[in-house]
């Protein structure tokens, strides 16, 4: 059976960064709330000439350079993105060329903060499916630019950056022994798409729109959405919680996290925590905090590792793999 194993992961984070308290300057708020409700500290906020597709190409050549490949062994690349540089093209397609690829194809793909999950699914059913060898999974956002700087309930929440990584096929023996992607979930219900959104867009106001969001009811909604799809995972795998090394969570809220990591029973010192260094990067948080587990030398070779995430939509999904 041909498994997606990751060969590579890389990161990239604009220069500038933001504390809590600089945003006391911005709007009427504190350190110690966004704090205490959020978790987060700083975040990066994009400056001129950093984009999406900028820092998803920096993130992408340092898991190229992990992997020890080149863009020419690249079949394919998915960028997930809710924040393009362009309407059209893709995002995906600018990062293509940035790296000096002119073959293969490139797409992105948008389910907002749970556009990694979707991104990495998609890319293992082409690798199984015998349609791409090599793809690179990529998640990039400037968020700071969907953002109304005067909405205190928002403007403290996001952060930008990217991080991408390298799936190769990889012959396994169909077993949970495998490395490689061995389950994946995904949801969403477009019943929720009014509690988290942006108020513009092409085919509407011809504008970009800033994000809102109804906070506490995607608080509601987010542990048990969350947990879910872990458990929908572990089910098909004959996996449990005992059996996990990582949780890597979507990185919105660390109330969030703690909530879904209880619910699940699994303890804190298992799951990567980076919200309070990024803020919440949407589609970009997963592979910047895997990339970040990687380096530090907590994510290892044979390690069981589950991702997760939810976000507008509502969009949710999990994926189990061994790293
Ligand atoms: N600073 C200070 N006070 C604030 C701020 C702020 N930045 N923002 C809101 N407040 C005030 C509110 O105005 C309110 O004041 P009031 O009681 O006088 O009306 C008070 O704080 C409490 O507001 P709530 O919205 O009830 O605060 P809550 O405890 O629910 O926390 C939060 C808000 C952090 C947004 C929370 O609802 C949450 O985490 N929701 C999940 C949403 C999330 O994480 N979204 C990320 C994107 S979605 C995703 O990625 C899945």
């Amino acid at each position: 059976m041909i498994r997606s194993v990751v060969r590579g992961i890389g990161s990239s984070l604009p220069k500038r960064v933001v504390s809590n308290r600089e945003l006391e300057t911005l709007v009427e708020t504190s350190d110690d709330w966004i704090v205490q409700r959020t978790g987060i500290r700083q975040r990066y906020i994009a400056g001129e000439g950093e984009t999406s597709a900028s820092l998803g190409a920096e993130a992408a050549k340092a898991a190229l350079a992990m992997a020890g490949l080149s863009p020419d062994d690249i079949d394919m690349i998915i960028c997930a993105t809710s924040t393009p540089d362009n309407t059209f093209p893709s995002t995906a397609v600018n990062i293509q060329n940035r790296l000096g690829m002119s073959h293969g194809f490139a797409f992105d793909m948008q389910a907002v903060c749970s556009g990694f999950v979707y991104a990495l699914t998609t890319a293992d059913l082409y690798i199984r499916g015998g349609q791409a060898r090599r793809i690179l999974v990529i998640g990039a956002e400037t968020f700071s630019r969907l953002l109304d700087w005067k909405d205190r309930t928002t403007c403290v929440l996001f952060g930008d950056g990217a991080g991408a990584l390298v799936l190769e096929a990889e012959e396994g023996d169909g077993t949970a022994q495998d490395r490689g992607i061995l389950a994946s979930c995904l949801r969403s219900d477009g019943a929720h798409k009014d509690k988290l959104y942006v108020d513009g867009g092409v085919s509407t106001t011809g504008t970009i729109g800033h994000l809102r969001m109804e906070g506490r009811e995607v608080f509601k909604h987010a542990v048990g959405m969350i947990t879910d799809v872990v458990e929908q995972c572990f089910a098909d795998t004959g996996m449990s919680a005992d059996d996990l090394d990582w949780l890597v969570p979507h990185q919105a809220n660390l109330r969030i996290i703690d909530g879904a990591a209880k619910k699940l029973s699994i303890p804190m010192d298992k799951v990567v925590v980076t919200v309070d260094q990024h803020g919440n990067t949407s589609a970009a948080s997963i592979p910047l905090a895997l990339s970040a587990a990687v380096a530090d030398g907590r994510i290892k070779k044979g390690d069981i590792v589950m991702v997760d995430a939810m976000g507008g939509g509502f969009t949710w999904g999990a994926v189990l793999l061994r790293w």
